[in-house]
């Protein structure tokens, strides 16, 4: 029998829906207790992904009144709620982006509308147990933060918002955090790109398995080091179903106990160039109508990164720079977001290019440095990706061309 482990006042017909799910999940996974999270982080926001059907399910559970109980956030919606006008997107969509929104603030889920809530929200702790469900964010808090959660899907993310609680299954347990495969890299890693596309390679060959990175060298200083770590993980688990990689002397439980983490590989994978991942992830030379930059999210101090970048170029296709509304807030507060302005770069907050709806507004061809955004682009939104450098991306802001 598994008990609540945290005690709730009063179950609505809410809560109660929550925690039949949760339950279910438990016996789907043979999870042998429940436990208690400190942050619930919600995707199947956007509009685009889960459209009628799923605002449908919002408002009814809405209804029934229960709020969450621990904090919990929200993933990117297909929306800018500020600046949609200035982007072009049809009311009509923009109305129902706004009813999901609203939803799930009634269910108490605070409208972040961001993938990286560790740079603006909550930074997890190591052990802390989560239900996050943005896989970015997922792979970003197990292996980098050295937190505990599942992939969740919206809904269990949801159940573990509204009790406190998840089923103690998979990364939750110390023996499910075990390496099953090894890669020893032998490529060189220069740019964010790079990393990206190692992220892309690792996630196509080990599917599944957790992976133990050997040889990966670490960027002197930040923001260059995380922005790195962001960009190989959310790339691994948009190209395989990876919640949780290792690099050695680097991440943190890849500090503390080696030897327990590597027991258990069973493959050796040498990565001694990138180029043919590259060639899967790029159309080569030609036109693009927008540039994409944050995937994931943007952090403030990445931001400035950009923004010297930049200098005194001006861009004569559209360039969206997307982050956290906190972020965005913090950047007119300090009056940076001119700079971007004066350049023809959009900073947009709520939302992303592979959540919107990049049809609607006409784009066919999109660069980006994000390889994330490469692998999702094609299938989510139909339009051509030219994968490359931050460098490669402004100077196609500028010419209109991408230079293969
Ligand atoms: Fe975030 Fe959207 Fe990329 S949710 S990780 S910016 S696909």
């Amino acid at each position: 029998m598994l008990t609540d482990p945290v005690e709730i006042a009063e179950y609505g017909p809410g809560r109660q829906k929550a925690r039949e799910i949760l339950t279910t999940l438990a016996q789907i996974f043979g999870a042998s207790k429940m436990i208690a999270v400190t942050s619930a982080q919600i995707a199947g926001v956007s509009y685009g992904n889960i459209g009628e059907a799923g605002l449908s399910f919002l408002r009814d559970w809405a209804a029934m009144g229960d709020k969450a109980c621990v904090p919990a956030f929200m993933n990117p919606a297909a929306v800018d709620r500020e600046l949609w006008p200035l982007v072009g997107l049809p009311e009509k969509l923009v109305e129902k982006q706004l009813q999901i929104i609203e939803c799930l603030e009634r269910l108490g889920v605070e409208p972040t509308l961001t993938c990286t809530p560790y740079h603006t929200v909550l930074t997890p702790k190591m052990g802390d147990h989560l239900a996050w469900s943005e896989s970015s964010a997922v792979i970003y808090a197990n292996s980098v933060l050295g937190a505990r959660t599942n992939r969740e899907g919206g809904p269990s993310a949801l159940a573990a918002a509204l009790t406190g609680w998840t089923p103690y299954y998979g990364l939750h347990c110390d023996e499910n955090r075990r390496a099953s495969i090894r890669f020893v890299v032998e490529c060189a890693l220069e740019t964010e790109a790079d990393y990206a596309a190692l992220g892309a390679l690792i996630g196509r060959k080990a599917g599944t398995k957790i992976p133990w990175l050997d040889n990966v060298p670490q960027p002197a200083a930040e923001p260059l080091r995380t922005s790195c770590l962001k960009a190989l993980g959310a790339a691994m688990a948009a190209t395989g179903a990876i919640a949780l990689f290792h690099i050695r002397d680097w991440t943190p439980e890849a500090k503390d106990c080696p030897s327990e983490l590597t027991e258990t590989i069973e493959t050796v994978e040498v990565v001694r160039s990138l180029t043919e991942v590259k060639q899967q992830l790029t159309k080569g030379a030609g036109k693009i109508d927008l540039v994409s930059l944050g995937c994931p999210h943007l952090s403030y101090e990445e931001l400035l990164v950009i923004k010297s970048a930049i200098g005194e170029r001006k861009f004569t296709v559209p360039v969206w720079l997307t982050t956290a509304q906190a972020t965005r807030a913090r950047l007119s507060r300090e009056g940076i977001l001119a700079a971007f302005e004066q350049a023809g770069a959009i900073v947009l907050a709520d939302t992303c290019v592979v959540v919107t709806h990049l049809k609607e507004l006409g784009f066919k061809a999109v660069a980006t440095n994000s390889g994330k955004a490469a692998t999702y682009l094609p299938s989510h939104q139909g339009v051509t990706v030219r994968f490359g450098t931050l460098e490669q991306c402004l100077k196609a802001a500028v010419s209109g061309q991408w230079q293969a």
